[in-house]
């Protein structure tokens, strides 16, 4: 394993003022998002997209890198360049989401784990000859009646730590995912339990299968109230909240911690990372990776109108840049 080369790609992943694109929505999730604005969604309307939000100028300033989905990776712009060569040339790193997604577990209704160990090592080979950099893979953990369950926890921490190995020995940084989702009505205080939980849970495991921290980077929910708990919180408690269970479950030596925004606002996302990067004093780079919270106003112009790209593009763009300047703690709602 070359760890030296490992470090030195998620070290670009969360360089100062940079984070994460997510564009790997599946073919399901994105038929979802498209049928909701009207849009048929099919190879070609996805590539169209996708190659939007790629070609974005101006993407690069707060963007490190952007997760593809496998069909993405080996799709091409319409001059023939393929996406991971286009973002090469605009100075951004291609990575790829590799899990088949999260199934029910089984005896554990209601809860899931995520597949997708089986042929993975050739898998990786051929997406690192594509040019990927660093990979992916979610798992789900829900909170609610009994939820979640160590069998769940556990079972999801062992597969991001197997394939978090496969990664590192391919050369490819893993960016682990433990999604705590924000559904439902549990107090902020369960989510930080189980947020903590899971991460230490998680740690131990990648530690176990001989996983590199610093060539690893987190990717992970902020700690919030479920969306319908009654009580809510404010920006400053969020913030706190977020660092100290990140400080309590997970190691200092990590390569990098980015976030997802998982059905939080545009503008909250941005805010909430703003004020940890303010607060400051944890000892990782804090930025994000983010999906729906940086395409959703570009999804939105280009939905309308799709002759509206350079529109569409420079909505994208100034998302990129406020969630940079939010990763430097030094953005601020006056500038919306
Ligand atoms: P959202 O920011 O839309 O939650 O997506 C990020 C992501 O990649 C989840 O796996």
């Amino acid at each position: 394993m070359d760890i030296a080369a490992l470090t030195e790609t998620a070290k670009a992943m969360v360089a100062p003022g940079k984070g994460i694109l997510a564009i790997d929505e599946s073919h399901g999730t994105c038929k979802k998002r498209f049928d909701a604005l009207g849009v048929e969604c099919n190879e070609e309307s996805r590539r169209t997209y996708r190659q939007l939000l790629i070609t974005a100028d101006g993407l690069n300033e707060g963007v490190s890198g952007l997760i593809l989905f496998d069909e993405t990776l080996r799709q091409k712009t319409d001059d023939g360049t393929a996406f991971p060569a286009e973002l090469a040339k605009r100075g951004m790193l291609p990575g790829i989401k590799v899990d088949m997604g999260a199934k029910d577990l089984a005896l554990h209704a209601g809860e899931k784990v995520t597949e997708g160990l089986t042929g993975l090592r050739e898998r990786l080979a051929e997406y690192k000859e594509l040019g990927a950099k660093f990979a992916k893979w979610r798992a789900v953990i829900t909170i609610g009646d009994n939820m979640p369950t160590d069998a769940c926890i556990m079972g999801n921490a062992h597969g991001l730590a197997r394939y978090a190995a496969l990664c590192q020995e391919a050369g490819i940084v893993p960016m682990v995912e433990p999604e705590i989702i924000l559904e439902g009505d549990h107090t902020m205080e369960i989510c930080y339990e189980v947020s903590v939980k899971t991460w230490k849970m998680l740690f131990a495991q990648l530690a176990q299968q001989g996983v590199a921290p610093e060539g690893t980077i987190l990717k992970t929910s902020m700690i919030l109230p479920g969306k319908a708990c009654p009580q809510q919180a404010d920006l400053d408690t969020i913030a706190n909240k977020t660092i100290e269970g990140l400080k309590e479950g997970v190691p200092d030596n990590i390569g990098g911690i980015v976030f997802l925004s998982g059905g939080q606002g545009d503008v909250e996302a941005t805010e909430r990372l703003n004020r940890m990067n303010q607060i400051g004093g944890f000892p990782w780079a804090l930025s994000f990776s983010y999906g729906r919270s940086i395409q959703r106003p570009a999804l939105k112009i280009w939905s309308d109108n799709q002759e509206n790209v350079k529109e569409a593009q420079a909505a994208l763009a100034k998302r990129g840049k406020f969630n940079g300047l939010a990763a430097l703690g030094k953005y601020s709602t006056d500038m919306e």
